[in-house]
């Protein structure tokens, strides 16, 4: 069964998505950290972020591995190095990039064949995995999504002020929602839900309780048949 969680960012989904496998005993995708992968090593190659061509060869010779929840580029551990706001802001243009997203699909379905998976991203329902069983669109609300990242960024003990962070955020949300190729967008048959109000403990549980459900109706009409 493929579970797909898609949204802008700052709307739980990482978290979520990982939470849920878990407790589904299912693997867990990230791939918007694929995308910030070959955006790091783009930027520690000094390959032009424009330059399509160039970029797209760069992602073709790289090895992208997840293993225990760490993404290995190359053999080497870059979880923590992907998350600064050079490689966030380079990534949703490295995302526009046609060659990359070819390239990054291929390998995420890959990922799908091995058959119980919760994926998260911007494109997973739509273009990556279309038949997927269970389908989730997360929202939030702007200053909530800002908010959150400040959050995350402070842990890290990075200081930024909000409104900078709500213009990188808008930003990089039109970058997503208007690019040609596989726009951020829900698919017409994924539920959405707003994640403003809610922990993300408590949205984790409203996906599990939604996605135990649809395997149950699953399992029944295969019983059916
Ligand atoms: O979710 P994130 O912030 O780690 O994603 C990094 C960038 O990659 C972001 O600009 C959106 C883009 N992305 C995408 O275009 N398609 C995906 N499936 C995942 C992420």
């Amino acid at each position: 069964m493929i579970v797909t969680i898609d949204g802008p960012a700052g709307t739980g989904k990482s978290t979520v998505a990982r939470i849920l496998a878990e407790r589904l005993g299912f693997e867990f995708l990230n791939t918007g950290a694929m995308y910030r992968a070959v955006a790091y090593a783009c930027l520690q190659r000094q390959v032009e972020l424009a330059n399509t061509t160039a970029v797209g060869d760069l992602a073709g010779t790289l090895e992208i591995l997840f293993s225990n929840n760490h993404l290995l580029l190359n053999g080497l551990d870059v979880t923590e190095a992907i998350r600064g706001q050079e490689v966030t802001q380079s990534a949703s243009i490295v995302a526009a990039n046609p060659i990359v997203r070819k390239r990054l699909v291929e390998l995420q379905r890959q990922v799908g064949q091995g058959g119980n998976l919760v994926t998260e991203g911007r494109d997973q329902g739509t273009t990556v995995f279309p038949d997927a069983e269970c389908k989730f669109f997360l929202t939030a609300s702007p200053a909530e999504r800002a908010l959150r990242r400040q959050r995350e960024l402070n842990a890290k003990g990075d200081a930024i002020s909000l409104d900078e962070l709500l213009q990188q955020q808008e930003l990089r949300d039109r970058r997503d929602e208007s690019r040609a190729c596989s726009p951020l967008k829900p698919a017409d048959d994924a539920l959405q839900v707003d994640t403003t109000e809610m922990s993300l403990d408590q949205v984790a549980a409203h996906l599990e309780r939604l996605v135990q459900r649809a395997k149950a109706e699953l399992d029944a009409s295969f019983q059916r048949r």
